[in-house]
């Protein structure tokens, strides 16, 4: 098993996101209750997903943080979390806005045969087991011209968790046509502090 695989195994089992669904948003690039640090991710939103309206797929969209900022742009979202209590509290942050949340793996995310112009994922690969196959279906949700904007990152020292750029630009490569990363380590006005782990957006366009 390679050093990447063990991080993503380990962080799966270890994670009760339902018990994590309170205080989820006490974080400031969870919650966004910050109007600099909401400002900063708007802005970061804004220029990776389409210019025009477009059909989002937010996947393990956890309270729905981004969902809202992207239905705020115009955007129309459907949201998938298999943590109910994360599900309920998208719910209830997106009513009222053009969004469906479901229940549901992101693996395999409940869509039926609908088609979208975006797949939205944050902090969410590097928690599935196979994030090759995961890739590899959410691309055939994708219509064509459609994108890929991944965040992901390394977080910590120690025991480090997460999916390192390089890795998931290899992965992405074979699906996609242009692949584009941003890096956001040094960005502290997007995680409310100063930050020395690996952060960072791709966007890929099929
Ligand atoms: C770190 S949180 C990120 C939430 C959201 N994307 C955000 O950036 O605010 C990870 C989320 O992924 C969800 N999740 C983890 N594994 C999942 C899976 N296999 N299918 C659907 N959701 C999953 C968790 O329930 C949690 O809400």
């Amino acid at each position: 098993m390679t050093r990447e695989n063990t991080h993503t195994v380990a962080a799966t089992a270890q994670e009760d996101w339902d018990a994590r669904a309170a205080a989820f948003d006490d974080e400031p690039d969870h919650g966004l209750r910050d109007p600099e640090v909401r400002a900063a991710w708007a802005d970061r939103l804004r220029a990776w997903l389409p210019e025009h309206p477009a059909d989002v797929l937010d996947l393990g969209c956890g309270t729905g943080s981004l969902s809202l900022l992207a239905v705020g742009q115009g955007h129309r979202v459907t949201g998938v979390d298999r943590s109910p209590a994360m599900a309920e509290r998208a719910r209830t942050k997106l009513a009222g806005h053009t969004a469906t949340i479901l229940c549901g793996d992101a693996a395999a995310p409940p869509v039926g045969e609908e088609r979208f112009d975006a797949v939205l994922v944050r902090h969410v690969l590097w928690a599935l087991p196979d994030p090759a196959a995961a890739l590899r279906h959410w691309r055939t949700l994708l219509r064509p011209g459609g994108r890929f904007v991944l965040v992901e990152g390394v977080w910590g020292t120690v025991s480090p968790v997460g999916i390192p750029s390089g890795r998931l630009v290899a992965l992405l490569e074979p699906l996609v046509r242009q692949v584009r990363v941003e890096q956001l380590s040094g960005h502290s006005r997007l995680w409310g502090k100063e930050v020395d782990d690996e952060r960072y957006a791709v966007v890929a366009t099929v």
